[in-house]
């Protein structure tokens, strides 16, 4: 698998050659990383959970006509993608205050936010990913006015399909983080979702006792990552081929 030509490698994943052109290998590492790497880790099975989990959310996306990079999971670590050119923002997308809004803004964590919120982030490790305007993104280039149009119709639809998707499942969707790439079909060119959703790029928190299942354990040394993951992969009907006796589907939680 691994002698494929190696494109890029991020802090969590790497890009392989893919078997045709136009398309790509992300394969999910074990490392886990904080506050632009400075904190790092190697959590075993975290890459396997994170690959199961943004299949099945890709999976869905794409059959609701969200389009995704997305095309089929390859194996444990692996999944197959279209190519895309990544355009340098994370939109983040927050219903609950949390994280740097929070501190931003002296808001206390967990205050419902009047309506969903979408921020822009420029993709600068150099710069530490800063917080930016649409002001910004269209006078530097990074997108188009129509790109960002997409960009946040992309967002809203995300969140609301991943809002339902949680809560059915007990989890609260406090934010979360999306890229969106370029797609070009022959002289078309659209924009899709790219890159992960995962409880790496999420907050995710019980509806009942507000217990944190994402990244944020890692970031905030509480331990118990990867249960956490499993937890929120079982919930959702999903485990690793390994762990999973029986298949079944998701739990439904009376609220
Ligand atoms: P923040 O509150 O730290 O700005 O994070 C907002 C959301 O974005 C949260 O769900 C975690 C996610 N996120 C990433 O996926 N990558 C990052 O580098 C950061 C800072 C946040």
């Amino acid at each position: 698998m691994n002698r494929r030509r190696r494109i890029y490698e991020g802090k969590a994943k790497i890009l392989y050659e893919g078997p045709e052109p136009g398309t790509l290998v992300q394969h999910f590492k074990d490392d886990a990383t904080a506050f632009n790497a400075r904190k790092k880790e190697v959590i075993d099975g975290k890459g396997v959970l994170n690959n199961r989990i943004c299949e099945h959310i890709y999976t869905h996306l794409n059959e609701i006509g969200i389009p995704t990079h997305f095309i089929r999971r390859l194996n444990m670590r692996e999944q197959l993608i279209r190519e895309v050119e990544i355009i340098p923002l994370e939109i983040v997308v927050r219903n609950v205050a949390a994280g740097s809004l929070a501190k931003r803004l002296g808001l206390e964590e967990g205050t419902t936010l009047p309506r969903s919120i979408i921020e822009f982030y420029y993709k600068s490790d150099e710069l530490e990913d800063p917080l930016v305007t649409e002001e910004h993104i269209t006078a530097f280039g990074w997108a188009s006015p129509q790109e960002l149009d997409d960009i946040m119709a992309l967002a809203v639809r995300v969140n609301d399909f991943m809002a339902g998707l949680f809560l059915g499942v007990g989890i609260r969707l406090v934010d979360f983080k999306m890229e969106c790439g370029r797609l070009w079909e022959n002289d078309l060119m659209r924009v899709v979702v790219a890159d992960e959703i995962s409880p790496d790029s999420c907050r995710l928190w019980d509806l009942r006792t507000n217990e944190k299942l994402d990244k944020d354990r890692f970031r905030r040394d509480m331990g118990g990552l990867l249960e956490a993951y499993q937890e929120v992969a079982r919930r959702l009907g999903i485990m690793p081929e390994q762990d999973r006796p029986v298949v079944s589907g998701p739990t439904l939680v009376q609220s």
